[in-house]
């Protein structure tokens, strides 16, 4: 037995010092993985995307920031472009202004983009608008320019990056999408169906550009403690300018940009960022869609009681 042990004891320790150090080797390529690699955030004038920007400069990438404010990005690049102290090369990010909702100007705003540094690695798909209504009340075009924002916008962004992405064999295109964009809530139409494209257009992605090497990551969190309510539109397209309980109270925004970096880092796939509650939600939706419909139902009623009141 003894010889045995000690037969096996150098065998075991040095099996175990390599397994630690090539763990270690992956940690340290995992951390550098966003040094000086160029990372476009759509959405960065707010929310999470302003979040996302804080953790992807800090982590030494060459940020592209995207939205309409161009204010808002330009103070963000600002303050971004101050010195630090810390010991890690950092950029000041360069700032590009679009409409997504306006696919036309989107190939433009692509290529202006591109030549910023003449490429991209990662391009984090993160702008979007929310929508609160009936869908009985909402007018279609309502329906469209939520989809052109949502879906068609971060469409035409990504088919104006791709081809140079798939040039290099080398990018990452990461989608935030939402937990509704695996399960519709009553009295969020427009919202859950332009989610549901962006879950299943990413999916096909991914399996199109493996074969060139490339990552795609869909990302689905829940509610964010940001303005994004508050912005929403409703069913004639006014602004719907309530802070709604559940985005109040909802995930804080800096959390969920480390869980967006964590996801690029690592190349997850396709990630659910939600409490237990909205994840049953998902199986039981998958798994038992009778109940699920039920239980729809009965909270659009509820829904409707309470606007009544
Ligand atoms: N908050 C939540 O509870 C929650 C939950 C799940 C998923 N998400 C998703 O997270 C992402 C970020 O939203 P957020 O919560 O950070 O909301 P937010 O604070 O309202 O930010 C939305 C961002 O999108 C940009 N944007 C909106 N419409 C645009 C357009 N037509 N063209 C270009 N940019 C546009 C806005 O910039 P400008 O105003 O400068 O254009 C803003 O920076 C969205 O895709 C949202 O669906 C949010
Ligand atoms: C929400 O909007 C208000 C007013 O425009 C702004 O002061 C605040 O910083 C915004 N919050 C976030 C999280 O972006
Ligand atoms: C852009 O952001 C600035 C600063 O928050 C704000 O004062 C201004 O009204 C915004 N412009 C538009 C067109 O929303």
């Amino acid at each position: 037995m003894e010889r045995l042990v000690g037969g096996a004891g150098p065998l075991v320790l040095g099996s175990v010092g390599l397994w630690v150090m090539y763990y270690l080797m992956q940690r340290l390529r995992l951390k550098n993985r966003l040094q000086d690699s160029v990372v476009v955030i759509t959405g960065a004038s707010s929310g999470l995307g302003k979040e996302c920007a804080h953790v992807f400069h800090a982590a030494g990438a060459r940020l592209i920031l995207c939205g309409r404010n161009q204010t808002r990005l330009q103070e963000l690049a600002q303050e971004l472009g101050e010195p630090t102290d810390g010991n890690r090369q950092t950029y000041t990010p360069r700032t590009v202004t679009f409409d997504l909702s306006n696919t036309e100007t989107v190939a433009a705003a692509g290529e202006e983009i591109l030549k910023c540094y003449g490429h991209v690695d990662v391009l984090i798909n993160n702008a979007g608008i929310s929508y609160r209504g009936s869908i009985i009340d909402t007018h279609v075009s309502v329906q469209r320019d939520v989809m052109e924002t949502n879906f068609f916008g971060p469409v035409a962004l990504t088919q104006a990056i791709l081809p140079s992405m798939v040039q290099r064999r080398s990018g990452h295109v990461v989608a935030i999408s939402s937990v509704q964009g695996r399960i519709a809530i009553p009295y969020r139409s427009a919202y859950a169906a332009s989610k549901h494209a962006t879950q299943a257009y990413f999916d096909c992605l991914r399996a199109e550009v493996e074969r060139f090497g490339l990552q795609v990551t869909v990302i689905s969190p829940g509610y964010i403690r940001t303005n994004l309510s508050f912005n929403a539109v409703t069913g004639d397209g006014s602004q719907y300018g309530v802070m709604d309980k559940t985005t109040a109270t909802g995930r804080d925004p800096v959390e969920v940009a480390h869980s967006v970096l964590r996801a690029v880092n690592q190349r997850q796939k396709d990630v659910l960022l939600a409490g237990p509650l909205p994840t049953v939600a998902v199986y039981i939706r998958t798994l038992w869609p009778a109940l699920f419909f039920k239980l729809m139902a009965s909270r659009a009623r509820k829904e409707q009681r309470l606007k009544e009141e």
